[in-house]
């Protein structure tokens, strides 16, 4: 089965939830780009700092510095056996890096690149619902409450909301999203290697047939 896995779809599809799913699932680690940048802004490094603005903007961080970071990421031991990316690439720049990376690196390539799909109301009202924890679960005020209000399930620190999950960023990030990430769509497909998921179904049922669909390729 794939091992190299790119997540695709707009902010709030779902892509690090089911990210977190399929990665424990398949012993394989979830690398999440967002997550990485916000570590070094709670770390306050050099990187955070340069990625503060732009993240809190809804722009996209740039591309030599969000390269250098996932490149060092991937290099580690952990990710030998393959490696699920979320949120990078967004760019058509940083997926022909990848490319490199991955076939310098490991001699390999992107098997499968899960696209999941939703509307963009949709989006809007699944990020002003989230809240997460700084481990990076994250949970749903409706759709995915944790058991207590307020704490993560998981390893039980403070739950928060994103600073860049107000309403008029969203819309930035959406735009972002449709300007420059979503030709990606287009640069797996000709690969051969992209698989649309519907995203608008309750979260099970999106890993059900994220799973069927990757276990065939
Ligand atoms: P990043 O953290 O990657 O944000 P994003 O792509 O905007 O994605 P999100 O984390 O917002 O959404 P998601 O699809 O993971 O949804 P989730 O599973 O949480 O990036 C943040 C910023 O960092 C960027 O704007 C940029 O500045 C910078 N950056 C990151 N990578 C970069 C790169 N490669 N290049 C340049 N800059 C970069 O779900 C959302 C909510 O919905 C949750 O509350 C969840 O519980 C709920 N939910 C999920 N699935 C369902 C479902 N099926 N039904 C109901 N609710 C659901």
């Amino acid at each position: 089965m794939a091992q190299h896995f790119v997540m695709l779809g707009p902010p709030g599809a779902g892509k690090g939830t089911q990210a977190k799913i399929l990665s424990e699932k398949m012993g394989i680690p979830h690398i999440s780009s967002g997550d990485l940048f916000r570590e070094n802004l709670r770390e306050k490094t050099d990187l955070g700092k340069l990625a503060e603005g732009y993240i809190n903007r809804g722009e996209l961080v740039p591309d030599d510095v969000t390269i250098r970071m996932v490149q060092e990421r991937i290099s580690r031991s952990d990710c030998q056996a393959g490696v699920l990316l979320d949120g990078f690439p967004r760019t058509v720049y940083q997926a022909e890096a990848l490319d490199e990376i991955l076939r310098d690196q490991k001699n390999t390539q992107v098997d499968a690149v899960p696209c999941i799909i939703v509307a963009d109301d949709v989006l809007v009202e699944r990020l002003s619902g989230r809240r997460s924890c700084q481990n990076g679960h994250v949970f749903h005020v409706k759709f995915n409450p944790p058991k207590v209000d307020g704490i993560c399930d998981v390893d039980g620190t403070e739950l928060y909301q994103r600073e860049d999950d107000t309403v008029e960023t969203v819309s930035r990030r959406i735009r972002v999203y449709l300007d420059q990430t979503q030709p990606l769509i287009d640069y797996y497909r000709q690969k051969g290697v992209l698989v649309e998921i519907d995203g608008a179904q309750a979260i099970d049922a999106v890993s059900e047939a994220l799973f069927a669909a990757i276990a065939k390729m």
